[in-house]
């Protein structure tokens, strides 16, 4: 059960206090609070944890403080969405709102290789109008020989360029909890222009333990990938460990299913699955067409199946589209056949446009 406070009630208040002492009589039930302090106002929610079926709601609507009442099944406490459940399915970060009614494009490099090459991207963003992008510091890799980021070092002149170009928001995937501390440090040492969405790859879907760390900051938003390999339960349960330590400001994305079938495609394309998570939780909902599809194949109309797909995603109600650009593919260090060229940055956004007009229609 969770109860919505009254904004902006404050923990000192004579009103606030009788409610938890009344709270704290209520045998077996332990409550976990939660404030999130927003530009305007702030707001409380106190989950009660423990045999909450014997408490009759209109007894806790009645209590000091509380605003209303919403009871949670038990899947996805935090994030899903229950009966009768009015919690915002959207969250501002850096000036730009992520819910489940916008659209954001998150375009980019997947590995940073150059200065050059993240310069030329993000010029291209700024022109075509972006104010979000995504770059690959830290690689998770298949092999302990490939490239694997170029870690902490490209951070600075990221961080610049992206000031430079006034991109708001990059996603950028973590693996380890030291990552937090060297974006961290970057971000300050550039001014904190630039704001960072922290990504968790498919690879660490349920790796519990960094999910857990990342929860417990709630300064970085995270975005956190569909396991290739789990049910989307187990999926959805590994964004709730996000929430459950306290970040709320969470995207859950699509990027495809590992099957052993010859597909063509390097994943199986989920992007169905979009409205369901919107159905189920209230978390916006991110498609990454690139490595779903993984190569630059093009139907016989001359289009690339990357777009086909993006469509259908967005047809299918998705918030964010997180796809991989590179200046020269053939010189990627990573994922190379499945970048398109910056030069095609301008049709994929008004094919995008075009999606989201009649998936809004
Ligand atoms: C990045 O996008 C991933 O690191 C990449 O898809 C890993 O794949 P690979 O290491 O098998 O090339
Ligand atoms: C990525 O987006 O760079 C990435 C590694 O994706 P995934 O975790 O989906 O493989």
């Amino acid at each position: 059960m969770i109860l919505i406070l009254v904004p902006n009630t404050r923990p000192e208040s004579p009103e606030y206090k009788q409610l938890m002492a009344h709270l704290a009589n209520f045998p077996g039930i332990s409550t976990r609070v939660h404030t999130e302090v927003g530009a305007e106002q702030s707001l409380t929610e106190i989950y009660l944890i423990g045999n909450t079926k014997v408490l009759p709601i209109e007894d806790v609507s009645c209590l000091p403080c509380v605003d209303r009442v919403v009871r949670v099944s038990e899947e996805y406490r935090i994030l899903g969405r229950h009966k009768n459940d009015d919690r915002p399915t959207y969250f501002e970060y850096n000036g730009v709102r992520f819910g489940q009614d916008t659209l954001n494009v998150f375009a980019g490099l997947c590995a940073v290789d150059t200065i050059e090459h993240v310069e030329m991207m993000m010029k291209s963003l700024r022109e075509h109008g972006q104010v979000c992008t995504r770059m690959g510091a830290y690689k998770p890799r298949t092999s302990p020989y490939s490239f694997q980021g170029h870690g902490k070092t490209c951070l600075p002149y990221v961080f610049d360029i992206a000031g430079k170009y006034g991109i708001k928001v990059i996603a950028m995937e973590i693996t380890h909890e030291s990552h937090l501390e060297e974006i961290r440090n970057a971000l300050y040492q550039t001014g904190n222009a630039t704001g960072v969405m922290l990504q968790i790859g498919t690879r660490n879907t349920q790796n519990f333990e960094l999910l857990k760390i990342v929860g417990r900051q709630q300064n970085f938003p995270v975005l956190i990938k569909r396991g290739f390999g789990i049910t989307l339960d187990e999926s959805l349960n590994a964004a709730e460990y996000l929430a459950s330590e306290g970040n709320r400001k969470v995207i859950f994305g699509l990027r495809g299913m590992k099957t052993n079938m010859g597909d063509p495609h390097r994943n199986f394309v989920d992007f169905s699955h979009v409205p369901v998570v919107r159905r189920l939780t209230r978390m916006p909902v991110c498609i990454d067409p690139s490595h779903s599809v993984g190569t630059r194949a093009s139907s016989p109309d001359g289009i690339l199946e990357i777009m086909h797909v993006t469509a259908q995603g967005i047809i299918a109600g998705a918030n964010m589209v997180l796809v991989d650009f590179h200046p020269a593919p053939s010189n990627a260090l990573v994922d190379g056949p499945q970048a398109l060229l910056i030069k095609e940055l301008p049709q994929f956004l008004e094919d995008i446009q075009i999606a989201r007009e009649a998936y809004e229609k």
